[in-house]
């Protein structure tokens, strides 16, 4: 039995693999994670009597399934488009590196909690889960060395890379936010891809959004950022960008996400972002 304690931020992690499980086991699924149940089976945090018929609808599910289904398919297409250095920040339990079909060149490195990384690869490999590409998770500081990490874990970036970072951002400060970014940009060549989700200026007069966030705040890990307009955000640093709302996203998918405010510009609750480094 691994051991591994389930902290606030880890029990995030759990939580969101537990979505994928859902989501992965259920008619016309929007992709398939068939590795996200076992590691919520063994992380401690017990959720089996959570099922798909009380999350179909939920924010936190439908949300949690548009957010994945948009970076899968980035990923993929990115990878398609030669961008065969990957580096997910605050990867969590997500398994991108060994349950999407990327090319196997694919060098795909991880930046999480130690504690969360290690929990991972130890599942991974007791369970001989087979990673095609050359696998790269590594334990770090998001406020802090992580940089340094992922120089001694091989990362080269006069190289196109695909970054993805997911359901992290908001854990930030803006200051944060901005040096995270900042970090990113000037170790991307052009050509690189910056695949990002993150929390809109709607989120915090959203009544669903506030109790979150002040849920967050209770448990110590706060809910510290959005971003009002993503296209500006990053083209400020160099990336041309394009995003989409995921209430928008949602309904071209046939799915709902259930708000408390009309959404409007200015207004938006959460984003999907793509930027091209110029
Ligand atoms: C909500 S989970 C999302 C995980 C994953 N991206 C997903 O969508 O399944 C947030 C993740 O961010 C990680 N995280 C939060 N703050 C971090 C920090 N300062 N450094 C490294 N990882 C951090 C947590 O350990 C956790 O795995």
């Amino acid at each position: 039995m691994s051991q591994f304690e389930v902290g606030n931020i880890s029990a995030t992690a759990v939580l969101t693999a537990k979505m994928r499980a859902l989501e992965s086991d259920c008619e016309g699924s929007l992709f398939s994670d068939q590795y996200a149940a076992l590691l919520v089976e063994h992380s401690g945090l017990n959720l089996r009597s959570l099922n798909l018929e009380q999350v179909t609808g939920q924010r936190l599910f439908e949300s949690n399934v548009v957010r994945t289904h948009f970076l899968d398919n980035a990923l993929l297409k990115a990878t398609a488009n030669g961008v065969h250095q990957v580096v997910i920040l605050g990867s969590g339990l997500d398994t991108r590196a060994a349950r999407l079909d990327l090319p196997t060149d694919c060098i795909v490195f991880e930046i999480d909690q130690l504690s969360v990384i290690s929990y991972k690869k130890q599942i991974l490999a007791e369970h001989d889960v087979y990673i095609d590409v050359d696998w790269r998770p590594r334990g770090g500081d998001l406020e802090g060395e992580w940089l340094r990490e992922l120089t001694t874990a091989g990362f080269d970036p006069q190289v196109p890379t695909a970054w993805i970072i997911e359901g992290v951002l908001f854990y930030f400060s803006d200051e944060t936010v901005a040096q995270l970014i900042q970090t990113v940009t000037d170790h991307s060549a052009a050509g690189s891809e910056l695949l990002v989700v993150h929390f809109g200026a709607g989120a915090l007069i959203e009544a669903q959004s506030r109790e979150m966030a002040s849920a967050a705040e209770n448990a110590g890990y706060g809910f510290k950022s959005t971003v009002a307009d993503p296209v500006q955000w990053l083209d400020g640093y160099g990336w041309d960008t394009e995003a989409e709302t995921f209430s928008s996203a949602a309904e071209r998918l046939g799915r709902t996400i259930p708000y408390d405010i009309e959404e409007g510009p200015g207004r938006e609750i959460a984003w999907l972002i793509r930027g091209v480094k110029r």
